[in-house]
């Protein structure tokens, strides 16, 4: 999908050439200004009941007499707020994804386009017309449309075209993650998503770098390991660096689980809903569509990504409830539960992002059931002590409309960690599992300047609508992308 700016000529919105033309309604009233052609439409058609201002309402028209498109929707965006034009262009999309429109062009009428509101459009735009078909060879083909053009006057062109830009690819990021995460876990096993690091690092010229289980055992990954021991599938110990900056400049590292699936090893967990847990990667997904965005911006920054990728699986090599582990940071830790294995792959990657001298770490996972019941499905869990550090990433989500939510470290969440046996228990009490989870990852992070996204409500959907979102990449890369300013 392409995305560009197109001035309307001297004909107005009817003369626009394009196969369909989507007016975007602000305001409560009709607004002033619009053609005869499509202020008649729309009058009678407020008159006939048949719409209203109302956000989210729509109409379709085909050939209307005096307009050049052949399709013309209306969609009423309220307060066009770029949360409205996002609910809106989902709507109107309705009508266009499975049409024959190549070619839409959108204005805004009653209102003038701001950057946020062509972010807000191009993410619905790529939201709406995603299709996964890697293993549904009947999925529907695949949409008609190929180009966006937004409206605008010629003053808009360099700022709106630079927004769309930027929106088009964190789109294409937020695809990777979408589609990486969707795979089942025989397809998105730790390999293929090596795989992926290393086709990013050919496209774009990074520095990749995987780590096998003898490289692993090198490094004193004991924590890592024992998550992966019980899996035929080998281990992938991941590292790619995108170099945007002066080589002394301290890079932004990011951290993603990579669980391809979680069974819950030897703590099995139950079956409903299992498949779901191939989802358990989509922290890692997210690492790479990041890096993929970040690249193709060409911003200026330097960003590391580190994804350790294994299994969760029962076995009779697999670590039991009670095995005691070495992590590389020298903390032993009493795997008391073997479905708390996120927090023990992710312990190990921290120790290992320290020698980069990060500006910043930041590690993003599915981690905890208990992040769902206190956040639900909008908001991913925020866990930092650095307050400039948590505002950062708070207002990245914000303006990608991909929105997080702080969380407290209080040290008094840390003592259900304690055991008899090693440095640490890998559990604490039921209540407040998310926090107990942020406390664990937070023994292993030293000076560094820390935050940890919970993912696990926010990286894909339940049920009917079962599908990755592929967040956070927006709020990852809004926040990478600060950074370099
Ligand atoms: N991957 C899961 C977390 C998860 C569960 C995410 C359900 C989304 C939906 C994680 O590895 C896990 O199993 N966590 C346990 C931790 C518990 C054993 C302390 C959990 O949340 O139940
Ligand atoms: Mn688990
Ligand atoms: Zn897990």
């Amino acid at each position: 999908m392409d995305f560009k700016t197109q001035v309307a000529g001297a004909a107005g919105l009817p003369g626009v050439a394009t196969d369909a033309l989507l007016v975007l309604v602000a305001g409560t009233a009709q607004p002033d200004g619009l053609e005869t052609e499509l202020a008649n439409v729309l009058a009678a058609a407020v008159k006939a009941g048949d719409f209203t201002f109302k956000a989210g309402h729509t109409l379709y028209a085909h050939k209307v007499p005096g307009v050049k498109a052949a399709r013309l929707v209306f969609a009423a965006v309220g307060d066009a707020s770029p949360k409205a034009i996002r609910k809106a262009m989902g709507l109107a999309l309705v009508y266009l994804k499975t049409g024959g429109a190549k070619t839409l062009s959108v204005t805004l009428a009653g209102g003038q386009w701001t950057a946020a509101q062509a972010e807000a459009l191009v993410a619905a735009v790529a939201d709406g017309t995603y299709v996964y078909r890697e293993t549904k060879p009947s999925a529907p083909p695949a949409c008609k449309l190929a180009a966006v053009s937004l409206l605008c006057g010629k003053a808009d062109v360099t700022v709106l075209g630079a927004a769309l830009k930027r929106a088009q690819a964190i789109a294409e990021g937020t695809a990777l993650a979408r589609e990486c995460a969707n795979r089942p876990g025989n397809h998105c096993t730790p390999t293929f998503l090596a795989e992926q690091a290393r086709k990013l690092g050919k496209e774009h010229g990074l520095k990749v770098e995987v780590f096998d289980r003898k490289a692993c055992e090198k490094l004193g990954m004991g924590s890592f390991l024992a998550v992966a021991q019980g899996s035929d599938e080998p281990l992938q110990f991941i590292v790619a660096r995108y170099e945007g900056a002066a080589k002394t400049a301290a890079p932004v590292v990011l951290v993603g689980k990579g669980i391809t699936f979680d069974t819950g090893g030897i703590s099995i967990k139950p079956s409903a809903e299992m498949d779901e847990m191939k989802f358990d990667m989509g922290g890692a997904a997210s690492v790479l569509g990041t890096l993929k965005a970040v690249a193709a911006m060409k911003a200026k920054v330097n960003l590391v990504c580190i994804i350790p990728a294994c299994e969760n699986m029962p076995s009779g090599r697999a670590v039991k409830p009670g095995d005691v582990v070495t992590s590389m940071s020298g903390q032993t830790i009493e795997v008391l539960n073997t479905d708390a294995e996120g927090r023990l792959i992710l312990c190990d990657a921290l120790t290992y992002a320290e020698r980069f001298k990060p500006a910043v770490v930041v590690d993003i996972a599915t981690l905890t059931g208990a992040c769902v019941i206190a956040l639900g499905h909008h908001r991913s869990g925020l866990f930092s002590p650095d307050d400039e550090l948590a505002g950062e990433l708070l207002a990245a989500g914000e303006a990608a409309m991909d929105p997080a939510w702080r969380m407290p470290l209080d040290e008094e969440y840390d003592e259900g960690l304690k055991s008899n046996f090693a440095d640490m228990g890998n559990i604490g009490s039921r209540a407040g599992g998310a926090i107990t989870a942020a406390k664990f990852l937070q023994r292993f992070t030293g000076k560094l300047r820390w935050a940890h996204l919970d993912i696990a409500g926010t990286a894909w959907k339940s049920g009917q609508a079962k599908n990755a979102t592929g967040r956070p990449v927006p709020l990852l890369t809004h926040f990478v992308l600060f950074r370099a300013s």
